[in-house]
């Protein structure tokens, strides 16, 4: 074939809401560009916005046009949710209102729960029976546990939450700090909730070296930076990037959106885990029905939650109390619908 891109396959249709936004318009020309399932995978585009973002984003397909992406093969922009749903195979939900400088992702709990509970019905009604979905809007875990409890039909482990976002920034912190390159350094955790109560966890991250792999602790000889900068850096990396931008994450938050449905689809490397948002069967103590962010491998579209990692006193703590958040939110979603 020398070097000829031959794509055969049926397209695969992929959602994404809120499609103009800054994360869909970051997010958009990754798709189409095969960064999420791969450089043999044609793909049709469903772009969803409202009456206010419609205008953007006919400017958005004009874009994708003039791209002349080989592996786009239909795009569909809309302000009506069903026809946005029909036949999808993956959804990736980033339309929600955005936290602004100064609040909390509780402060935006009311408006998003609505728009999922609409969302979710007109997914259950209309996309492909086993697609899979994404929820990147804040509260992400919150938003992603109505969209389940509103689409029962969808198998509970088709519904996911981005934690991609905040691995990532584990990993580039660790990065930073050892001067090592980011591809470098693997299995940082994020477990919990995509917000500040959330815990990066690097007692079972390592390091490539010209020695082998060794353990990010003993690496970085600074307990102190790792056990609490490094913490709330990634922490409130959100909030530090809405203050600088005045806007929230974007670039990043698209990048990770990609990565995310990618491991999830095509699976991660031997050796290698990720952080993912997923409905939790109880495993290390999480009450089942939190949408919380555990460690998982991917393999044939399908993820587990890696098992059998040693939780110490301090790792505890924190991951009962970003448990807690969880719940608390729930109830707080549940009293706003
Ligand atoms: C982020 O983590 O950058 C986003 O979820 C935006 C936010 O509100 O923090």
């Amino acid at each position: 074939m020398c070097g000829l891109l031959k794509v055969d396959k049926e397209p695969v249709t992929i959602l994404v809401t809120g499609a103009a936004g800054q994360i869909g318009y970051a997010l958009v020309p990754m798709i189409a560009r095969g960064m999420v399932l791969g450089p043999n995978q044609p793909v049709i585009l469903h772009m969803l916005e409202t009456e206010a973002g419609f205008e953007a984003l006919k400017g958005v397909k004009m874009e994708l046009i003039d791209a002349a992406f080989p592996l786009l093969k239909g795009v569909v922009i809309t302000t009506d949710v069903v026809e946005a749903c029909k036949d999808v195979n993956i959804a990736v939900m980033v339309a929600g209102i955005p936290r602004k400088e100064g609040m909390e992702r509780k402060d935006v709990m009311s408006r998003n729960v609505s728009i999922y509970k609409a969302q979710a019905s007109a997914l259950e009604e209309h996309a492909a029976a086993d697609c899979k979905v994404l929820v990147v809007a804040n509260p992400a875990n919150t938003n992603a546990l109505i969209l389940k409890e509103f689409a029962p039909s969808i198998p509970e482990k088709n519904i996911t939450c981005l934690t991609r976002l905040d691995h990532n920034r584990a990993l580039g912190q660790i990065s930073e700090k050892l001067n090592v390159h980011v591809s470098d350094v693997k299995n940082v955790i994020i477990w919990g909730n995509h917000s500040s109560t959330q815990y990066p966890d690097v007692n079972h991250a390592t390091v490539a070296t010209s020695n082998g792999q060794k353990n990010v602790r003993e690496l970085v000889s600074d307990d102190y930076w790792l056990n609490n900068e490094f913490i709330t850096t990634v922490q409130q990396r959100g909030g530090a990037i809405i203050k600088a931008r005045k806007l929230s994450s974007a670039l990043s938050a698209a990048s990770a959106a990609c990565d995310h449905i990618h491991d999830w689809v095509v699976g991660t490397p031997k050796g290698t885990w990720v952080s993912m948002g997923v409905y939790s069967d109880g495993s290390y103590g999480i009450q089942p029905g939190l949408i919380y962010s555990f460690p998982v491998t991917c393999d044939k579209g399908e993820w587990s939650i890696v098992q059998g990692l040693k939780i110490d006193e301090l790792s505890r703590e924190k991951l009962d109390k970003t448990a807690q958040e969880l719940i608390e939110e729930k109830a707080l979603a549940y009293s706003c619908l």
